[in-house]
């Protein structure tokens, strides 16, 4: 059996007729008598075909073309016209009609019509679906693209805060080292200047001004250092879970203080980790204090620990003020800092113990909804 044929005209005589003939050829066939019936019928069982003549009462066969092609494009029309009307021809054309033919018909004409018709409707059904195919394809190349590019530019960050760590090491450990000396000896002359005047002398607060001034840059320097290079380490067994404990008791306080709500999310019976549980604690603590600072009204932090055989992966979440875009790649760098008594080294002293581990980490945030550190620490580190 060949296609479904809806015939649509109000007079009986030439749906028998059209009836008979496409039956013939081996067609299946249904009539209405009327538009709103053939439209009715379509909405129950949408056919590829509807011969429709134009020039029916109630509904006429333009309203109804409309009608059809709007709901059911993917049903082809062909109009039935009488003589003479080559001008509406054109309209119904253009109005969706794929052909016309014009009344009385020779029975072989309208045979090949349908025939045609069919066959266009085939190719343009299999074209669409290739097209949707393409989209398809085109889509999913797009986003292959897209994290190929994530995956390059996260790699390519690395290497550059591989290259900034390396050259603030060596910048910052010299520094450190030439001011320290002169330093020494203000805070030295400056403690001799205090201790030989009188104690009710008004002069009295300046050196002690600049004692406290000095001791400001000291640890200023003490933060550098520690940001740039590794200090003595002690490796011995850490437990992550509890240094991530420790460091949620020592903030217990501000977090209580603050209202923001703590969720934990620990893997149970992590490894012990071969690391020195006191640079373990400046990771956890200068990422809480952090989140903190960012949640003064309240909020949620929220880190979790999971390991597989190689690693541990380790998130801190909370659901401050986020990162503006231009600031996430400057969050690591040293002194970079958005905060009024803020020296910006947190972050880096984070970055130098991870990578000291052979870690890695990142930070993704949206303003407004708040900021994840991720880090990636060997469980063997080497
Ligand atoms: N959780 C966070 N949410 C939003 N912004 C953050 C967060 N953590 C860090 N930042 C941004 O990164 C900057 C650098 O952080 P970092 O810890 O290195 O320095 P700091 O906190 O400004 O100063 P320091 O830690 O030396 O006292 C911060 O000033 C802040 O702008
Ligand atoms: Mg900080």
């Amino acid at each position: 059996m060949k296609e479904k044929i809806l015939v649509v005209d109000d007079e009986k005589v030439i749906l028998q007729l059209t009836s008979m003939i496409l039956r013939n050829k081996g067609f299946e066939v249904v009539t209405a008598e009327s538009g709103r019936e053939g439209l009715d019928f379509l909405e129950k069982e949408p056919v590829p075909l509807v011969l429709l003549d134009y020039m029916m009462p109630v509904m006429d066969g333009m309203t109804a073309l409309k009608e059809i092609k709007e709901r059911f494009p993917a049903t082809y029309v062909i109009m039935f016209t009488g003589k003479g009307s080559e001008e509406i021809a054109v309209e119904l054309m253009k109005a969706g009609a794929s052909d016309y033919v014009l009344k009385p018909f020779k029975n072989q004409d309208l045979l090949d019509r349908i025939e045609n018709a069919l066959l266009i409707r085939r190719i343009e059904l299999h074209n669409q679906e290739l097209r949707a195919e393409i989209e398809k394809w085109n889509q999913e190349l797009e986003q292959r693209v897209a994290e190929k590019s994530a995956e390059l530019e996260r790699a390519q960050m690395e290497i550059v805060q591989a290259e900034k760590l390396a050259a603030f090491g060596h910048l910052s450990a010299g520094m450190a080292h030439e001011i320290r000396n002169p330093l020494n000896s203000i805070s030295l002359f400056a403690q001799i200047l205090h201790s030989s005047l009188s104690a009710d002398e008004d002069l009295r607060e300046y050196p002690e001004k600049i004692i406290k001034e000095v001791d400001r840059i000291d640890g200023i320097l003490r933060n550098l250092l520690n940001a740039s290079k590794r200090p003595h380490v002690e490796l011995q067994g850490v437990d992550l879970a509890k240094e991530v404990e420790n460091a949620l008791e020592l903030f217990e306080a501000q977090i209580h203080r603050q209202g923001v709500e703590v969720e934990t999310d620990i893997a149970p019976n992590p490894p012990l980790i071969q690391a020195d549980a006191h640079e373990v604690a400046q990771i956890f603590n200068n990422l809480i204090v952090n989140a903190l600072y960012e949640m003064p009204h309240g909020g949620s932090l929220r880190i979790s620990l999971r390991y597989d055989e190689q690693f541990f992966f380790i998130e801190v979440r909370d659901s401050g003020r986020g990162i503006p875009k231009e600031n996430l790649y400057r969050v690591f760098d040293p002194f970079f800092t958005t905060k009024e008594r803020g020296t910006g080294l947190g972050l880096s002293v984070v970055l130098r113990i991870v990578k000291g581990y052979g870690g890695k980490i990142n930070v993704a945030s949206n303003p407004g909804e708040g900021t994840t550190f991720h880090i990636q620490l060997p469980i063997f580190p080497l």
